[in-house]
């Protein structure tokens, strides 16, 4: 746990007439060539209002997706010039020109009008962000005179535009970084054993199998759906047909299943599909699925047990989609269980749930309102919880 040594109220007190970059996460779930939530941006933009107010000029730089320090058209910035302009209520103007040639940058920035903001393209198009180069750093941060991180959600990467550049300028949390910081080290203070459990779902078991592992040293019951899950199964020897599966994940997804078997709990059954959009799905129980078919949630006495194990307890931390929620009716799995914080007893119930298409599920759920804090972080959000020192957040207190 850590607390800011730095406030927002405090960057507030520099940004009249200054360059600002203000590090969002603009990495909004994306589907079927769409953004299918804004809660990342909408949750910037009280923080970017009130350095506007105070006379600030916001360089805006995000990531989207994993481009490999490649361009790539699909993951550009571009659409979400029109975005932030709705939300904000101005022409924002976009650079999508090379932002290593800094001349060109620094003409673009020095056009720009104190209260006005520039969106740099996708700062991963560049491979020195992820490879957190010092001179890309540099150059970059000779062109502002502080920064902002408002992205909790990408603390954990220590990458140029998290920690680089905060190594060179006078350096901030954001508004919102500042409130899911107070609200994690909530949680973490009041997590214990005996009463939390945890739910975690999404497709790949490879991007949680240490977050799996810690959550297991202080987590009462860990509950596994979503596509997360067929990789459990098949290392169990159970036929998943032609699900989704991580093979190279068998060995050691056997290995933390046997060693946590009193705490991780699996589907016992599924909804089975021939196609995603083939509608006769139908519910089965695991060993009942065929080699042609999908599994595209989890089955109705999966939910009960899942629902009923959270009613035994009173810290819930939610984490992923339980089904391939984007279609109907495979959503269900989620909706059913989620419904719980619409329903659980306790006074002392306290509901946390984190993660871009987290939150997508939980807004579909209709429940998303009655959990006590939903937070913008995915990966940083567990990797806090966990205990991890998260690079972007130490940065802010050096
Ligand atoms: C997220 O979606 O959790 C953040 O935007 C970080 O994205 P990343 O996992 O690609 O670093």
């Amino acid at each position: 746990m850590i607390n800011l040594k730095k406030s927002f109220e405090d960057a507030l007190e520099f940004v009249n007439n200054k360059t600002c970059f203000v590090r969002c996460d603009l990495n909004l779930p994306y589907i079927d060539g769409k953004f299918s939530d804004y809660t990342r941006l909408d949750k910037a933009i009280p923080t970017i209002k009130e350095i506007l107010l105070r006379n600030g000029k916001i360089i805006l730089i995000s990531h989207f997706g994993r481009p490999d320090g490649k361009f790539n058209e699909i993951l550009s910035l571009k659409p979400i010039v029109p975005l932030l302009e709705k939300r904000l209520g101005k022409i924002i103007k976009f650079c999508d020109e090379d932002i290593k040639n800094s001349d060109k940058l620094k003409k673009k920035i020095n056009k720009l009008d104190s209260g006005n903001v520039l969106l740099l393209e996708n700062i991963r198009f560049y491979k020195e962000e992820e490879q957190n180069d010092i001179n890309f750093s540099r150059n970059l941060s000779s062109l502002a005179d502080i920064y902002i991180n408002e992205s909790f959600s990408c603390s954990h990467r220590n990458h140029s535009s998290i920690t680089g550049i905060s190594t060179f300028l006078p350096s901030f949390p954001g508004k919102l970084f500042q409130f899911e910081l107070q609200n994690l080290n909530k949680v973490v203070r009041e997590m214990q054993k005996e009463n939390s459990i945890a739910v975690l779902g999404g497709s790949k078991v490879s991007t949680k199998m240490k977050i799996i592992e810690n959550l297991a040293k202080k987590f009462n019951k860990i509950l596994i759906g979503g596509a997360m899950a067929n990789t459990f199964l098949a290392s169990q020897g159970i036929n998943i047909g032609k699900s989704f599966c991580e093979s190279r994940m068998l060995e050691k997804t056997n290995l933390i299943y046997k060693e946590n078997k009193d705490k991780i709990i699996l589907p016992i059954d599924c909804i089975i599909s021939k196609s995603e959009n083939d509608e006769s799905s139908s519910a089965v129980n695991n060993g009942n699925i065929k080699d042609d078919e999908y599994i595209f949630d989890i089955g109705p006495k999966t939910r009960k047990i899942f629902y009923n194990e959270i009613l035994k307890h009173e810290k819930l931390l939610w984490n992923g989609p339980l089904g391939y929620f984007e279609r109907k009716p495979f959503d269900n799995g989620t909706n059913y269980v989620s419904s719980i914080v619409n329903k659980h007893k306790s006074d002392r119930f306290f509901s946390i749930a984190g993660g871009g298409d987290t939150i997508s599920a939980l807004k579909n759920s209709g429940n998303i309102d009655n959990f006590s804090f939903i937070s913008t972080g995915g990966g940083a959000f567990l990797e806090y919880i966990e205990g991890k020192s998260l690079p972007g957040i130490e940065i802010l207190n050096n």
